[in-house]
């Protein structure tokens, strides 16, 4: 069969069968602490300052937009991975319903997503942590907490940090999710405390002029819509909860609670916690900052608030890496497991953890930390994912035309806007990138078809016939 049409059936796919599997150890509450865990992080420690920069007030519009289209998106993961709860997440579902080519390119998507998002988080972590540590007067050498974008030579911290979280998960999946649990506690804490403090200073003239740059457009880099594409990095994570499919208990209901249940909790935080720093503060005031929400506490007089979420910050953001890290080593399993990828990358270690993947995994991210600046990583991970919940849109409305019949556990409701919104709402944030964002996406791309043409497309267990396609 040509490759274009080679798709997987998900009878098949859903089916137990006898290549490495993963041990289902998790329920619902771990599924909520690993997407709250995942999402809430860099977004809205440090991004909202960029957003604000660009959107002024309007910012809040911004997370409202990026909110309403990872909702959607949310919705339609929902759908498909209680139907197809195998690891592999957008990956999985595409490869079922668009063929393996498609399911090429989003999963190889999905591999810049999560590991420019772990980048990313720990060069935002290691921004907090140097800055906490200056606060109790140890002063790292600045040669060696900044990559040579900032002239420095690497940042070691963030190195370091992911090393730490790499340990954990090869101690093993429970372990990890259980300490998750506890810290995204400690991390929605430090949201709250800083709204507390916040709230009471709010001034109303802090939102005049509301919207200094404009709404944006497609191709304009300033604005709501260029905020938004920015903010859009806050929210995701609820995704790495899809990639935990095989590791969960009953999928069917799980999965469904830790999706739609964690992007709920987290936009109404977000929308919160924005209101309340803008309120506080004119916007100008922290838009630059690396690190805003404890900007604006010091600001106002609140210096032992701001080094206590410092602190938070650094004891809690790991969280989000956990999840990602997680996500992508399941993301590099499914591949391996079809055959797109090396199989030998697929071999699960004694506790249950694909640790070649993991460790392969760390070590590249590592790199990318130590050398690139933040934004950077932010947005092209954004383009990344853009691509993934662009495809879980098209997913959702081709099987619910095609199959119609088919037992959905979780039925997304309005299911042909849903799919609308997530499909342009990520096509609209992707145009809405920076150029050399866009560019490096394509060109990330066009490296992953050529290996696909060149390798996978020959390589894949349905080309050998060792599984049969839909
Ligand atoms: N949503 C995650 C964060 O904001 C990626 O850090």
């Amino acid at each position: 069969m040509a490759f274009w049409n080679r798709r997987r059936s998900i009878d098949v796919m859903t089916a137990p069968h006898d290549g490495p599997r993963l041990k289902p150890t998790l329920s619902w509450p771990h599924l909520l602490a690993l997407g709250v865990g995942a999402i809430v992080g860099t977004g809205i420690l440090t991004l909202i300052g960029v957003g604000a920069g660009l959107a002024g007030p309007a910012v809040l519009i911004s997370f409202g937009l990026a909110g309403l289209v990872c909702a959607c998106a949310a919705l339609a993961y929902a759908e498909l991975s209680t139907m197809m709860p195998a690891a592999g997440s957008a990956y999985t579902y595409s490869y079922a319903v668009l063929g393996e080519m498609i399911a090429w390119v989003v999963g190889w998507s999905l591999i810049l997503e999560y590991s420019l998002v772990v980048s990313a988080v720990a060069v935002g972590w290691s921004g907090y942590a140097v800055g906490f540590l200056s606060g109790l007067g140890v002063d790292l050498p600045a040669a060696l907490v900044a990559g040579p974008h900032a002239g420095g030579i690497i940042n070691l911290p963030a190195v370091a940090i992911i090393g730490v979280v790499t340990g954990l998960l090869l101690l093993g999946t429970k372990e990890s999710a259980t300490l998750n649990a506890v810290l995204v506690v400690i991390k929605i804490a430090a949201l709250v405390v800083f709204v507390a403090i916040a709230l009471p200073a709010f001034k109303t003239e802090n939102f005049t002029p509301f919207m200094p740059n404009g709404f944006g457009a497609p191709f304009v880099q300033t604005g709501v819509m260029a905020a938004a594409a920015i903010i859009f990095f806050a929210f995701y994570g609820f995704d790495a909860i899809s990639t935990a499919a095989e590791e969960t208990k009953k999928p069917e209901r799980d999965l469904a609670i830790g999706i739609v249940g964690s992007m709920l909790v987290c936009t109404a935080l977000y929308l919160v916690v924005a209101a309340a720093a803008i309120g506080a503060r004119p916007v100008a005031d922290f838009a630059d900052s690396p690190e805003p929400l404890a900007l604006i506490l010091r600001q106002m007089g609140q210096g032992t608030a701001a080094q206590w979420i410092a602190a938070a910050a650094v004891i809690a953001l790991p969280t989000v890496l956990l999840a990602f890290l997680f996500g992508q080593s399941r993301i590099f399993l499914g591949m391996a497991r079809d055959g797109l990828l090396p199989r030998r990358l697929a071999k699960v270690s004694a506790r249950g953890v694909p640790a070649v993947v993991t460790v392969f995994t760390a070590v590249v991210v590592a790199i990318l930390a130590g050398l690139l600046p933040l934004d950077e990583l932010a947005s092209l991970a954004n383009a990344g994912t853009l691509a993934a919940f662009c495809s879980v849109g098209v997913c959702l409305v081709v099987l619910r035309i095609r199959e119609p019949n088919r037992k959905r556990v979780f039925k997304a409701p309005l299911w042909p806007l849903v799919g609308a919104i997530s499909v342009i709402g990520c096509i609209v944030f992707f145009l809405s990138l920076k150029p050399v964002t866009q560019v490096g996406f394509v060109v990330w791309n066009l490296i992953g078809v050529a290996i696909y043409l060149l390798w996978s497309s020959k390589n894949s267990r349905l080309a050998k016939g060792e599984e049969e396609a839909a």
